[in-house]
């Protein structure tokens, strides 16, 4: 026998990493999707130190396990290094990434060969629902720091820590 189940795991693993600063829709959209066809999906928000964010990281991880509680096999953590030691140390051997539009697709690519070339973990890329295909963290912070409407592109949790934050309600 050979793959996984000789190696005596036959738990399919799949990570979506990110920096989730903070999550959209956009993100949850692929992580739910994710998360039916793994049986264990790890949410994995990698620490930049040289990236200053608006949340802290204990902020991004206690938004994103409030909007995952619903889907019992996602489970989510922080971690600093390289990706692929992520997965490595965790038996995970598939990388789950929204791809919005085709200006994503270079540096995805770049990075998903990076990876396999690495380790051999594999990056499988999912098509954003079309509803979320210009969301991002970066622009929703913009348009919230000005007050623009951004409630139907994140969830509920996640509105009101921007709101708390940026205008200090
Ligand atoms: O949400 P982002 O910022 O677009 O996510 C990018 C992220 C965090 C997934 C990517 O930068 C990453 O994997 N960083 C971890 C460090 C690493 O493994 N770098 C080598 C990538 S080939």
């Amino acid at each position: 026998m050979t793959g996984p189940e000789s190696e005596g795991s036959q738990v399919r693993r799949a990570v979506c990493p990110g920096s989730f600063d903070p999550i959209t829709n956009g993100h949850l959209d692929i992580i739910a999707r994710a998360s039916r066809l793994y049986d264990e999906v790890y949410v994995a928000v990698m620490i930049n130190k040289s990236k200053k964010g608006l949340f802290e990281i204990d902020e991004r991880i206690d938004l994103i396990r409030t909007v995952t509680a619903d889907y019992a096999n996602v489970r989510v953590e922080a971690f600093h290094g390289l990706l692929v030691d992520f997965c490595k140390q965790r038996e995970i051997p598939a990388i789950v990434k929204g791809l919005r539009a085709v200006s994503d697709f270079d540096y995805e690519l770049q990075m998903a060969q990076m990876n396999n070339g690495l380790t051999g973990v594999e990056t499988l890329f999912v098509p954003t629902n079309p509803t979320y295909s210009f969301l991002s963290s970066s622009l929703v912070k913009e348009v919230a720091q000005w007050g623009g409407d951004i409630s139907h592109l994140v969830p509920a949790p996640v509105l009101e820590a921007l709101n708390k934050r940026l205008h200090r309600d």
